[in-house]
């Protein structure tokens, strides 16, 4: 008997798979399909896929062809698959030509034509085409213009800017001269302009009925925040954060870690965000620039409910707070937080459990890394995560994807999402302690 086997994501089932998989079939006696796990496509850069798993796993076996289905989990396994299931023939399509030559010390690889004109990623593209404006001066703007590209169905329209340093930084054909042309040509809105300007600009956009995808802080307001989460609501409007380190991969894994115990109850969050930007007068004072990030862990993990809070804060001559520190006190935990713009500090992230604690290392809100520790050094435990782009790239896939199901899948939660504009009015608050 003839053993093939092939491997592939599968998503969305088109023809050019299906005559992939009756030529593969054609081979020999018994096909085996390797489908790709969810994972490894992401650890692979495959970003967009957009059906899960057992669904394509499903649409493999609807086809008759597979004699038995395996799940592709980690980089490697054809090695142990073609040994494990004893194979003869390896194939699949040209677009891979040359990549599996290596197999042929363990069975015949072929490569099969691919089908012309058809592919998952086109058939994704197609799909209802997020066209996207962006507003402000931040040099993110750039980064996000690049991630953009590895977006299946979004599209920059355009974008407003006042910043020279922007400006020269982006293709010149996406710059606009008002926020009401960017708007005019878009379905959506990336708001990156100083928080002060946030709720006219987010509400302009949310009457005009288009999709927000905000920097945090959404205000500087709880009011003025609830308000335009109450407004997005009722237009039938998603109105999401902005913040990368949410959709990292590292930093949603170590929250699984944490709620299942894996360091026992936790007793303490401390988490530091600084930086030496050079400040200009578009650059954002570090309770904005950088204490969303840093409060997102605290709030995640101890929750938004705290009893009382303590805030540490240095002002510049012009106004801006350069350092703060935040001391929160909670029933049974407190939590520290450290912003700078402008001061530097170590920026690791310790999440301490009454079992063990988690160490994240600098920079931890760009994580990819992170070390659950152990008094017994010995069952400490290192995980990894690819984190390609910042994390800008999942979370424009993610923005996509809450627009076209109607809702965003809360990677910040809207207690979060209040308690940062509660915070990052520093002269609002009463706690605070000038230094
Ligand atoms: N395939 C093919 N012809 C196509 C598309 C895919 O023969 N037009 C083959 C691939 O070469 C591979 C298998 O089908 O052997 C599974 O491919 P997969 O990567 O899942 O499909 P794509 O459509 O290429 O997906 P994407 O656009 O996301 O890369």
């Amino acid at each position: 008997m003839v053993k093939v086997i092939t491997y592939g994501t599968y998503d969305l089932l088109h023809r050019g798979h299906i005559r992939l998989l009756e030529r593969a079939k054609a081979l020999g006696d018994y096909l085996i399909v390797g489908v790709t796990a969810d994972d490894y496509d992401k650890s692979r850069g495959k970003i967009n896929v957009q059906q899960s798993l057992m669904e394509r796993i499903e649409a493999v076996r609807a086809t008759g062809l597979a004699n038995e289905i395996i799940v592709e989990e980690y980089e490697g396994q054809k090695i142990d698959d073609i040994r494990r299931y004893d194979i003869d023939i390896f194939t699949v399509g040209t677009d891979w030509e040359g990549q599996f030559d290596y197999l042929n010390e363990y069975c015949k690889v072929i490569y099969l034509p691919r089908t012309e004109g058809v592919s998952s990623s086109e058939i994704r593209a197609e799909q209802k085409k997020l066209r996207l404006g962006i507003v402000g001066e931040s040099p993110m703007i750039k980064k996000f213009v690049r991630e953009h590209e590895f977006v299946n169905g979004l599209e920059i329209s355009g974008i407003y800017t006042k910043s020279d340093a922007v400006k020269a930084d982006v293709p010149k054909e996406l710059l606009k001269d008002s926020f009401e042309g960017i708007l005019s040509m878009s379905n959506a809105v990336y708001i990156i302009s100083r928080p002060e300007f946030h709720y006219e600009q987010v509400k302009t956009a949310l009457m005009k009925d288009k999709h927000v995808l905000c920097e945090s802080p959404i205000t500087n307001s709880v009011k003025q925040s609830k308000e335009l989460f109450e407004l997005a609501k009722e237009r039938g409007l998603v109105l999401m954060d902005s913040l990368k380190t949410a959709f990292s991969t590292a930093y949603a894994r170590l929250l699984l870690l944490v709620k299942a115990g894996k360091i026992g109850d936790v007793y303490s969050v401390d988490a530091t965000c600084t930086s030496l930007q050079k400040t200009d007068e578009y650059s954002w004072n570090s309770i904005c620039a950088w204490g969303p990030t840093a409060m997102l862990p605290v709030f995640d993990i101890l929750g938004t409910n705290y009893i009382d809070k303590t805030i540490y804060t240095h002002f510049d001559e012009s106004g801006k707070d350069l350092f703060t520190k935040i001391d929160f006190h909670y029933e049974h935990a407190v939590a520290s937080i450290k912003v700078g713009n402008g001061v530097k500090s170590e920026g690791e992230l310790i999440i301490s459990g009454t079992k063990g604690y988690i160490y994240v290392p600098a920079p931890w809100w760009k994580t990819d890394y992170f070390e659950v520790r152990y008094e017994n050094p010995a069952e400490n435990k290192r995980y990894f995560y690819q984190l390609d782009g910042e994390g800008i790239r999942y979370e424009l896939v993610e923005f996509r994807k809450a627009v076209e199901i109607g809702y965003s899948q809360s990677y910040i939660d809207y207690d979060s999402s209040i308690a940062f504009s509660s915070i990052t009015n520093l002269s609002d608050n009463r706690c605070i302690v000038r230094i």
